[in-house]
């Protein structure tokens, strides 16, 4: 099978035998930490269609443990279909999803799959709230139906999470009462209240105008600093990729391409330069 597409920046410095060495000759160079950041989900080779239209032609890329991961793409690339096969919510038709070079996704039993499920963050785009409860009852709700912790540990463990994402006094708002912004926030606070070790976003940022895109991209980037939490976020928006990604994933022609910020940024691939169009920072 073949490995993932990689971009990478000239000359390259992956070896084995460079990994040793005083990165001397090679500072921030993107490419060096690639190759020394553990992967924590491998794909190789995944082949998907809905219907008779080929979505993923051969896709095999990488999402580094504890890192943050932005997958980008035009509209209808698959960014969205590629989270649900994180999430195990798909299932591709040929290839390997591999956790921790240990665990294949594509193999697993229903009750395992709902066991990993319990394990992954989702803030899906539209938000996922349910309208008719409040905020402080939908994040909750997981623990609720998850944990066997009493009403006082709820409350504790609810804000906590709402401390981390900067909510205050919405317990007993309904999701309709707040701002587009806190709606983003709210959502991501009903991701991590299991404490998941992969958080996948679609779309953070979609709807924000650019103060509140900022003060969501923080947020995240202070959430990946603070909880040791593997994201994979499916984003538009270019500017705040290359602030805040460890590691790109460009999907296009049912393909992925992968690699550091700085080795995107400089990449002379015609694919990579198409998608850009000159709107690389
Ligand atoms: N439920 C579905 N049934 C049939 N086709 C689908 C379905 N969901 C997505 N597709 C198709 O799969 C392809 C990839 O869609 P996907 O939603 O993953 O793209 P995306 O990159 O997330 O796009 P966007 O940037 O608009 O969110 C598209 O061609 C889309 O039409
Ligand atoms: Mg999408």
């Amino acid at each position: 099978m073949l490995g993932p597409a990689v971009v990478r920046g000239a000359p390259s410095q992956e070896q084995e035998g460079d990994r040793g060495m005083e990165p001397t000759r090679a500072e921030g160079h993107a490419a060096l930490d690639i190759a020394r950041d553990p992967v924590h989900v491998a794909i190789r080779g995944v082949r998907f269609s809905r219907g008779n239209r080929l979505i993923f032609r051969d896709v095999s890329c990488d999402f580094l443990r504890d890192r943050i991961n932005v997958i980008l793409g035009g509209s209808g690339s698959g960014k969205t279909t590629l989270l649900r096969m994180l999430g195990c919510l798909l299932r591709p038709a040929e290839g390997s999803i591999c956790l921790d070079g240990a665990l294949e996704l594509t193999g697993l039993r229903l009750a395992e799959v709902r066991a990993y499920r319990r394990r992954v963050g989702m803030m899906f785009q539209g938000g996922a709230l349910l309208d008719s409860m409040t905020v402080y009852d939908n994040v909750a709700l997981p623990l609720r139906e998850h944990s066997k912790l009493s009403e006082a540990e709820i409350r504790r463990e609810v804000h906590e999470v709402f401390r981390s994402v900067e909510l205050k006094d919405v317990d007993g708002l309904l999701p309709a009462e707040l701002s587009g912004g806190m709606r983003k926030r709210a959502a991501l606070a009903r991701a991590l209240i299991l404490a998941p070790d992969l958080l996948l976003c679609d779309e953070p940022f979609s709807g924000l105008d650019p103060a509140t895109l900022r003060v969501v991209e923080a947020m995240l980037v202070d959430v990946s600093r603070t909880r040791g939490v593997t994201m994979v976020i499916a984003s538009h928006d270019v500017p705040s990729t290359f602030r805040m990604a460890h590691h790109m994933v460009l999907m296009v022609d049912g393909e992925a391409i992968s690699g550091g910020p700085e080795v995107f940024r400089a990449s002379r691939d015609p694919r990579v330069e198409a998608f850009f169009a000159g709107s690389r920072p």
